[in-house]
């Protein structure tokens, strides 16, 4: 049974400056909601209540959000107001959180590595938190993730097909396709250009990983970028054995992109915001 999901979160989201100068680009609001709770809200329906974050230098703030804030608690005790924490004092009831530190900017793979110490010897699930993946109708994409686990027991990816000019954004895998949505990936390019990309099946920010996979970081030469990819340890890991890429239900928003974080944001403000703030008469009329 999988029960630790990792959270790299130490990256300065330079892609979102000035907002994220001194705010973790973890902790942007989509609608009401900051996106790292999202991502443990999907790893808790998922089953994985051990949360371990990888943070850095200036995200305290991470921290703080999944903490009882007793100043704040006691000033809106009794008023209309408590309901809106109760979505992240659930989290905080059902999971635990711990975190550790990347000292130094080396790439998802060595954010990845970083979280070891938290997660030992046992498989585990990676999110992006700025990849927001929602399912409104079914189960939540890591639900999905750690099923498929239960049955192939190896490392798998989540991929989305994208349009060809953007492969140079993901890392991109091709594979025999043993389901319709399933691929044993033979290989795994990180952001090639259009015309080196092996296919238009991109990587979304959701893994399963086997714990082997820390000493196939730690044999990883810095790749794309001059950073120690996950991308590279994980062909590795196919080529030695079995990596899957799993083509997931549901929704994901770039929520590292402008475009991306404003689809979201009317996403939610739709489907989840409305239904959760509409009047328990009108909830009632919508079932
Ligand atoms: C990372 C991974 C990449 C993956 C992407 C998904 O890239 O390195 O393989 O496709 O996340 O969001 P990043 O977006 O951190 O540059």
């Amino acid at each position: 049974m999988i029960k630790k999901c990792l959270f790299p979160a130490a990256g300065y989201g330079t892609r979102f400056l000035p907002a994220t100068k001194s705010m973790p680009k973890e902790m942007l609001p989509v609608v009401d909601t900051p996106l790292i709770q999202y991502g443990v809200e999907e790893a808790l329906e998922a089953g994985l209540t051990e949360i371990a974050v990888v943070t850095g230098r200036g995200k305290r703030s991470l921290e703080d959000h999944f903490d009882i804030s007793y100043e704040l608690e006691h000033e809106i005790s009794n008023t209309g107001k408590e309901k809106s924490l109760s979505g992240i004092r659930h989290l905080i009831e059902a999971c635990s959180f711990s975190y550790t530190r990347q000292v130094e900017m080396k790439g998802l793979g060595h954010a990845i590595l970083c979280g070891r110490p938290l997660i030992g010897d046992e498989a585990f699930a990676v999110v992006l938190a700025d990849d927001l993946c929602l399912n409104v109708d079914g189960d939540g994409v890591l639900a999905q993730m750690v099923k498929l686990y239960e049955q192939f027991r190896c490392s798998i990816v989540a991929i989305q097909e994208v349009p060809l000019e953007d492969v140079s954004r993901y890392g991109v895998i091709a594979g025999e396709a043993i389901r319709d949505d399933i691929y044993r990936v033979e290989r795994m390019v990180e952001k090639p250009r259009p015309d080196e990309a092996p296919s238009n099946l991109a990587i979304i920010g959701r893994y399963i990983l086997t714990p082997d996979i820390f000493a196939l970081i730690e044999q990883t030469v810095p790749g794309k970028n001059g950073e120690i990819q996950i991308t590279d340890a994980l062909l590795k890991q196919a080529k030695q054995g079995c990596v899957l890429a799993y083509k997931f239900k549901g929704q994901r928003f770039d929520c590292g992109s402008a475009e991306g974080y404003v689809e979201a944001t009317n996403f939610c403000f739709e489907n989840i915001y409305k239904a959760k703030t509409a009047p328990q008469s009108r909830r009632l009329e919508a079932v």
